[in-house]
C-alpha cells in the first residue's frame, strides 16, 4: 500500500482544481508550485495570530494553530460577546501548557462587539483564524484579505449565493497577493481520507456513478433564551437554527459529506431536487431551519448523489459517504476506508488528527513561500449545500446557476442589538428561495400588526419564506393609521 501524502496539497487535489468548472476562478493550487511573497513575520520567524469568534471551533482552531511547528503566538481575539471572549481566553491559556508566551494577548488587544473583526485587523497579527457564524465569513474574509492577513476560514464559507460569490472573489485576490487560505474541510487533510481519494482518482472502481453522502444524527445545544435577550442575541446566541446565519444544517454540517463526493468526483453537481422539512425539531426556541433534507444531485457526467441530513433523535445515525463505480465500490465511514473492486483493501496506515494536520499544513506552506489556497473548493462545497436548501425549501429543482446566480441574501445588512423577526419556516412548493419578487420588495413593510400589509406578507412568505421580512425595501409602518398616512401601501 503506498503511504498517505502528508504534503499539503496532493495531486487530485490540483486535478480537481484545475477541471473545475466555476468560471470566475482560475486553478487555485497552482498558487502551490510557485512561490510567492507571502506576509507573515517579515523579517521573522514567530507567526502572529488573531481569532475572530472565539466559540468552541474558534478556540480549538487556535490551539491547534498554536501547536504548530515554529514560532506562534496568538495576539490578538475578538467575539461579539465578553463571556465568549473570556471563556476562550480561560481555555488558550490552558492549552498552551508550560509555552506560555504562545498566549500573548494583552487586554487591549482583546475585542467585542459586531467591529471587533476589524480591530483585530487592525493589528500586527500576520495571520486570521475565523470562526464566527458562517454568515458572517464572506465579510470578515474579504477584510482580512484587504489587509493582508493569511487566513484559516472555517467551514461552511457563506450561507447564499452572492456569500459564494464572494469568497471565490476573496479568494483570488488571496492568491494574487500570495496569502495562504485554508478551510475547515479538515477531511482533506486526513490521511485515511487522502489515501483513499488518490485510488478513486485512479480509477481503482472505475467511474463513479453513485454516491450516497449522509449526516444523520441526534439533536445540538441550543441555549434557551434569557428575558434580557435582543431578538438579536438570542438568534446568534442560537446561530444554528437560523438559515440566515447557519445556512440550516445541510449548510453548517452536512457540507463536509458533499464536499468529500465532489472530491472524488472531481467536480461539483449541476442540479439538485429534493425535499425536508420540520417535524420533530417543532419549537419555536429552534428558530425556523428544517430538521431534515433528503436530496438527489445531478453531476455533469449523468452521475447521481443521494444525500440525507437528519438532526432527529433515536432514528438510525450514519455520518458516511459511499461509492458506487462501473469497477467497484467504496465506503468511507465513521473513521474506517475501504475498497471493493478487482482487489479488496482497506486504509490501514497511520490514523491522525486532521484538526491539527490541517494547521500543520496550513504553517508549513507559509513558512515555504507556498500559500495553500483552498478558496474555490470550500466555496463549490458550501454553494452544493445552499443548492441542497434551495431545493428543499422550494420543493423546486435548483441548478448550479441559479444557486450561484442567486441575488438573495439572507440576514439583514446593517447589525444592531434589537428587534428581529424570526423567518417563517420555509413550505415547499410555496417558498422560492433562490429568486426576489423585485415587485413585492418595492411594497410593504412587512409588519405583521398591520393589517393593511398582511396580503403582502403572506406574498413574501410565498416569495422569499425565509428571508428576513425587515430586507423589504417598503415604507415602514407598524399600524394601519401609519400605513394610511402613508398613503398607497402597494
Ligand atoms: N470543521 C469542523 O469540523 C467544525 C466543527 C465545529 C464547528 N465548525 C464551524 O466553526 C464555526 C463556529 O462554530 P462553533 O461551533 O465554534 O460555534 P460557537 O457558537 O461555539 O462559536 C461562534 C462564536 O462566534 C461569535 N460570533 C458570532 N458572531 C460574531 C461576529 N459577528 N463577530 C465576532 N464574533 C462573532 C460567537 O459569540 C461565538 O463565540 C461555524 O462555521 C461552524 O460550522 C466547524
Amino acid at each position: 500500500m503506498s503511504q498517505p501524502d502528508p504534503k499539503p496539497t496532493s495531486p487530485s487535489r490540483r486535478d480537481f482544481l484545475k477541471t473545475s468548472t466555476i468560471a470566475a476562478v482560475g486553478a487555485s493550487a497552482l498558487s502551490s508550485l510557485t512561490v510567492l511573497p507571502g506576509a507573515y513575520a517579515q523579517g521573522s520567524e514567530t507567526i502572529k495570530i488573531g481569532l475572530i469568534g472565539c466559540g468552541g471551533r474558534g478556540t480549538g482552531a487556535a490551539s491547534q494553530a498554536l501547536s504548530t511547528q515554529g514560532g506562534v503566538k496568538l495576539t490578538a481575539m475578538g467575539d461579539l460577546f465578553p463571556d465568549r471572549l473570556n471563556g476562550a481566553v480561560n481555555e488558550l491559556k490552558k492549552a498552551v501548557g508550560e509555552k506560555k508566551e504562545r498566549f500573548d494577548v494583552a487586554d487591549d488587544r482583546k475585542f467585542t462587539g459586531f467591529d471587533a473583526f476589524q480591530k483585530v485587523l487592525a493589528t500586527d497579527v500576520d495571520l486570521v483564524i475565523l470562526a464566527t457564524p458562517p454568515h458572517f465569513r464572506p465579510m470578515h474574509f474579504a477584510a482580512a484579505v484587504a489587509a493582508g492577513k493569511n487566513c484559516f476560514i472555517e467551514k461552511p464559507v457563506a450561507v447564499d449565493g452572492p456569500g459564494v460569490r464572494s469568497i471565490l472573489k476573496t479568494s483570488e485576490e488571496a492568491k494574487k497577493k500570495g496569502l495562504a487560505v485554508v478551510c475547515g474541510l479538515q477531511r482533506h487533510h486526513q490521511f485515511g481520507y487522502i489515501e483513499t481519494m488518490k485510488r478513486l482518482h485512479e480509477g481503482e472502481i472505475g467511474d463513479i456513478v453513485a454516491s450516497r453522502a449522509y449526516w444523520n444524527m441526534g439533536s445540538l445545544w441550543m441555549n434557551p433564551r434569557k428575558p434580557e435577550w435582543s431578538d438579536m442575541e438570542w438568534q446568534l446566541r442560537n446561530w444554528l437554527y437560523f438559515a440566515w446565519l447557519s445556512g440550516d444544517h445541510i449548510c453548517e454540517q452536512h457540507v463536509h459529506n458533499l464536499d468529500v463526493v465532489n472530491w472524488a468526483k472531481q467536480a461539483h453537481p449541476i442540479s439538485c431536487s429534493g425535499m425536508g422539512g420540520r417535524q420533530v425539531r417543532t419549537d419555536p426556541a429552534f428558530g425556523h431551519i428544517f430538521d431534515h433534507h433528503a436530496n438527489h444531485y445531478e453531476y455533469a457526467d449523468g452521475s447521481w448523489l443521494f444525500s440525507q441530513c437528519r438532526q432527529i433523535p433515536d432514528c438510525a445515525d450514519s455520518v458516511s459517504e459511499h461509492f458506487i463505480g462501473t469497477k467497484g465500490k467504496a465506503s468511507l465511514d465513521s473513521g474506517r476506508w475501504t475498497i471493493d473492486a478487482a482487489a479488496k483493501w482497506r486504509y490501514d496506515g497511520e490514523k491522525n488528527n486532521p484538526y491539527q494536520t490541517e494547521h500543520d499544513d496550513l504553517f508549513a506552506s507559509i513558512r515555504a513561500g507556498k500559500p495553500l489556497n483552498e478558496g474555490q473548493f470550500v466555496a463549490e462545497s458550501t454553494l452544493t449545500a445552499v443548492m441542497g436548501r434551495m431545493a428543499t425549501y422550494s420543493g423546486k429543482k435548483v441548478t448550479w446557476e441559479q444557486a450561484l446566480n442567486s441575488e438573495l441574501h439572507l440576514g439583514p445588512t446593517t447589525y444592531d442589538f434589537g428587534p428581529l423577526p424570526t423567518p417563517p419556516v420555509a413550505v415547499p412548493g410555496v417558498t422560492v428561495s433562490f429568486e426576489l419578487d423585485r415587485v413585492f420588495r418595492n411594497s410593504g413593510c412587512g409588519y405583521s400588526s398591520c393589517s393593511r400589509c398582511i396580503p403582502h406578507l403572506v406574498s413574501v412568505r410565498r416569495i422569499a419564506a425565509y428571508e428576513l421580512p425587515q430586507v423589504s425595501n417598503g415604507p415602514r409602518h407598524n399600524d394601519v393609521k401609519a400605513c394610511d398616512s402613508a398613503g398607497k401601501n402597494d
